[in-house]
């Protein structure tokens, strides 16, 4: 193989053979390839795009360039959840251990936070002494023990996205849905998932900010996920205010195991349940949606989610007391409450700003490598739609940095929108549902209350 020649073949629009793109991987992931050639390669790439068969042949390769996780030996159909990542994203927290209580195993491979969006594994190790990097054998264990096991990649599973995402984010190829797809589809498909539930992020806080790309990325992900032979629907759900009220670390691991205690709030557990009864759909414990998210409800209230929480919690080697009694977690430096400005209705809260402001206190990451301060965030005690009174607390912000409380509370306010009169409806929450037949609506919202 010549490369520059595969990078010009790309680069005018022509599709890549199975062979050319496996040739591609195994070239990059072994060292032979250099990063200035797999710059170009991805560049061409973003341009160009790539054909469904160039995708699934990308997505094998990049499985085959490690190992897999066999989990033949676990009971029942594997069904696990990805998130393409949002502001106050705790879903997984409380949905995984709602559905495996359910009966549906969920061996949930989960990313850390990256830019303005938090990610799980960040959360789960705000609870002291929390591991996320479980072996095969051990990830198996917890799995059979409560029906889910929550851990990250490991050095093992397609070390090619590893190399490969590690490039694309400083050549500016992140946003690129050939690259998203199989990067996505290959861990799922290494972890030994049987079917998969996508939460497709959309709206200002999401990933990708454009509406029509998030509907292709969302259709390519069903639709390469189902050709690969994982079963794969996708869920697209709102992210223009953060989800639930806690954005950051710890704050979230707060939030959620309050909801596992059924004190959570409505539009978490409205995007927790729908993304709940696709799954016990796919996992066979339910004929319907409806049905589905009655079952999880009932579930709920029954403390049996969060017994499981606990208990995975206890076999990851993370310190169960802070669950029991989340006062217990050391404050920060700082707590700052923020006063409303003004009277009237919060119109808006922009979750994309939300995410940048708890990074700045020191809840995310801009490299890969950074380290985040779990007790950084923010708890909103108004939403959109909520009326307000000139000098109430919007907010509570806590971080370990320094900075004079009122600038903090000024540059919160930059998110904040408000207006005389309450806001318009925003529509549904959770958007729509697709699946192997299509885009579909998916109002969760009516039957559930
Ligand atoms: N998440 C991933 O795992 N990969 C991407 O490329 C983007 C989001």
């Amino acid at each position: 193989m010549i490369f520059p020649d595969l990078i010009a073949r790309k680069r005018d629009g022509e599709a890549l053979t199975a062979e050319e793109i496996y040739s591609m991987v195994t070239g990059y992931t072994s060292g032979q390839i250099p990063d200035y050639q797999m710059s170009a390669m991805l560049m061409a790439v973003y341009f160009q795009g790539m054909t469904d068969p160039e995708i699934a042949a990308l997505t094998r390769a990049m499985i085959d360039s490690g190992d897999r996780i066999d989990l033949s030996g676990i009971p029942g159909v594997k069904v696990d959840k990805h998130s393409t990542g949002g502001v106050g994203d705790k879903v997984s927290l409380i949905l995984a251990p709602l559905v495996a209580a359910a009966g549906v195993p969920v061996p949930m491979m989960a990313g850390r936070g990256l830019g303005h969006t938090g990610g799980t594994l960040d959360k789960l190790e705000a609870i002291p002494g929390f591991r996320t990097q479980l072996s095969d054998a051990e990830f198996r264990d917890v799995l059979r023990q409560t029906r889910f096991a929550m851990i990250g990649q490991t050095e093992k599973i397609v070390p090619a996205d590893r190399k490969l995402y590690a490039l694309r984010d400083v050549t500016a190829t992140v946003p690129s849905i050939p690259l998203i797809v199989s990067s996505i589809l290959s861990k799922k498909k290494a972890e030994g998932t049987d079917a998969l539930v996508l939460d497709v992020k959309i709206g200002r806080g999401a990933f990708l900010k454009s509406r029509k790309e998030t509907h292709r990325l969302a259709e390519a992900l069903v639709r390469l996920g189902n050709a690969l032979g994982l079963r794969t629907r996708a869920l697209l759900t709102r992210m223009d205010q953060p989800l639930g009220r806690a954005v950051g670390n710890w704050p979230e691991t707060r939030e959620a195991v309050q909801t596992l205690r059924g004190q959570g709030p409505e539009d978490l557990l409205e995007v927790t349940l729908a993304l709940g009864s696709v799954m016990l759909v796919l996992g066979g414990k339910a004929e319907g949606y409806g049905e589905a998210a009655a079952t999880l409800k009932g579930l709920l209230a029954s403390g049996e989610p969060f017994r499981r929480f606990r208990e995975m919690t206890r076999l990851q080697g993370g310190d169960v007391s802070f669950l029991e009694e989340p006062d217990r977690f050391p404050g920060s430096a700082q707590t700052v409450d923020v006063p409303a400005p003004e009277a009237g209705f919060v119109s808006d809260i922009d979750a994309f700003r939300v995410g940048l402001y708890a990074m700045s206190l020191g809840a995310g990451r801009t490299r890969k490598e950074d380290t985040v301060d779990p007790a950084a965030g923010l708890v909103l005690h108004k939403k959109a739609g909520s009326p307000v009174e000139k000098g109430e607390t919007l907010a509570t912000v806590y971080t370990n940095r320094r900075e004079d409380p009122e600038h903090l509370g000024k540059r919160l306010l930059e998110s904040f929108a408000f207006s005389p009169e309450p806001p318009d409806d925003p529509g549904p929450l959770v958007e729509e549902l697709l699946d192997e037949t299509g885009r579909h609506p998916f109002q969760t919202k009516k039957p559930l209350r």
